[in-house]
């Protein structure tokens, strides 16, 4: 939704000549509405946004696979705030290697609540560290701050109606896995 400060923010989309661009990475398993309140903060900030749909090779699990995370992602973006300002791909490793795969500036990284700020702290430090990229924290929306896709996860499998908390792609997609 508009705030009325959007003009303020788009000079951080250019460094000169070249648009500027973020990577939010997360295993979005699946995706919800606070992800998408983040990547269309994050789209308004920078040129464009890299979701990255992080995994592991070695690990099975999960709900959704990778390619239909992916699906669902597109899905649910479509031709909304952020479109033709984002990209979705698949990475496996580490969050900094997926970040100079694509040529980012910045990781970006949404903080719900104070428990994430401790752990996206750490992380963002490990990541400056060892790769020399910064994160920079976006506030999730009050309204959404209380969603988590373990929850949504749960409450599918039990039965429940996660609609409040992801898109509409993504509650059709919950339903016929549980049905
Ligand atoms: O959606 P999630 O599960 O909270 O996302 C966590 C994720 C995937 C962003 C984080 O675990 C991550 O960056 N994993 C990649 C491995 C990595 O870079 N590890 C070093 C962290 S300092």
């Amino acid at each position: 939704m508009p705030t009325g400060h959007e003009r303020a923010v788009v000079p951080l989309q250019m460094e000169g000549t070249r648009i500027m661009k973020a990577l939010y990475p997360g295993s979005f398993d699946p995706i919800h509405l606070g992800h998408i309140d983040v990547i269309e903060q994050a789209s308004r900030l920078f040129g464009h946004v890299v979701v990255a749909v992080l995994h592991n090779p070695e690990k099975q699990g999960g709900l959704f696979g990778i390619d239909q995370r992916i699906h669902l992602i597109n899905g649910a973006l479509g031709d909304g705030p952020c479109a033709g300002k984002y990209s979705v791909g698949a990475f496996s490793g580490l969050a900094v290697d997926a970040a100079k795969a694509t040529g980012v500036d910045f990781i970006v990284k949404g903080l719900r609540n104070a428990g994430d700020f401790e752990m996206e702290q750490q992380m963002a430090h490990t990541n400056f560290a060892i790769a020399g990229i910064r994160t920079i924290y976006l506030p999730c929306s009050p309204e959404r701050s209380w969603v988590s896709s373990r929850f949504v996860r749960e409450i599918a499998r039990y039965g429940g109606d996660p609609s409040s908390m992801v898109p509409a792609n993504v509650t059709a997609a919950l339903k016929e896995m549980f049905s």
